[in-house]
């Protein structure tokens, strides 16, 4: 139960998601049994649509966790030349590495092990895209983070940002969660208000945020 729309409404549009193939199908069920939180089919049809629309050269993707995302995100076009790649978990991204393989992208990815807040200053190249899927209560920094590395027309993506719905109400508001609510508020606050991008909220899968430089 997702909290962000009714559960027939989320049903219904999965259901009309085209399916993934061989490979993507066999990590999302990696994913459901091993509780690895993954991007919705509708949030990666989503991404594909942007990406086929945008055509990026380079992406940038924080939380890479088994790979899952990011072969999707390659897989979209091939006008993607390389995919930068962060996780903090060494053993999940050891996983991803034998499935970028296992797609023969291995040479189109970089996967950087470690903390993206202390990596994203290292990184001085520039991307096209930029899909945000780490720590929820860093979004704030890894905005400004994004907001140097972004291409003139550039294009941010970030997931979970309604978060259970936690962000939308304080109904449904779990004590152990309210420093991320918090934050993940003032995040969305800060996008919508930065000038010189536009930023829209969409309450597809946990809720996406697509912020455009210009
Ligand atoms: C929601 S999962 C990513 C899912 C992936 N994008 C996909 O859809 O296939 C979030 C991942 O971010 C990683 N993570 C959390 N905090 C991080 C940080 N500060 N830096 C880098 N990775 C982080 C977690 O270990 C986890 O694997």
């Amino acid at each position: 139960m997702s909290n962000i729309n009714e559960e027939y409404i989320d049903e219904y549009i999965r259901n009309l998601v085209p399916d993934r193939n061989e490979l993507l199908t066999e990590l999302e069920k990696y994913a459901d049994e091993n509780h690895v939180p993954i991007i919705e089919p509708e949030v990666g049809q989503f991404i594909k649509t942007i990406i086929r629309t945008k055509r990026p050269k380079r992406v940038l993707e924080l939380g890479t966790a088994i790979g899952y995302s990011g072969i999707h995100i390659l897989e979209s076009s091939d006008s993607i030349e390389q995919l930068v790649t962060m996780e903090i978990r060494e053993d999940i991204a050891n996983i991803a590495l034998e499935n970028f393989k296992k797609a023969n992208l291995e040479d189109k990815v970089e996967l950087m092990v470690g903390d993206a807040c202390e990596l994203l200053p290292t990184v001085d190249s520039k991307f096209d895209l930029i899909f945000i899927d780490a720590a929820k209560g860093q979004y704030n920094l890894f905005f400004k983070e994004a907001q140097r590395l972004l291409n003139d027309d550039g294009i941010i993506i970030c997931d979970n940002i309604l978060f259970r719905g936690m962000v939308a109400t304080d109904e449904l508001v779990i004590r152990r969660k309210k420093t991320i609510v918090k934050r993940l508020r003032t995040f969305l606050k800060d996008i919508m208000e930065t000038e010189g991008y536009t930023s829209s909220i969409l309450p597809i899968g946990d809720g996406i945020a697509i912020i455009l430089k210009g």
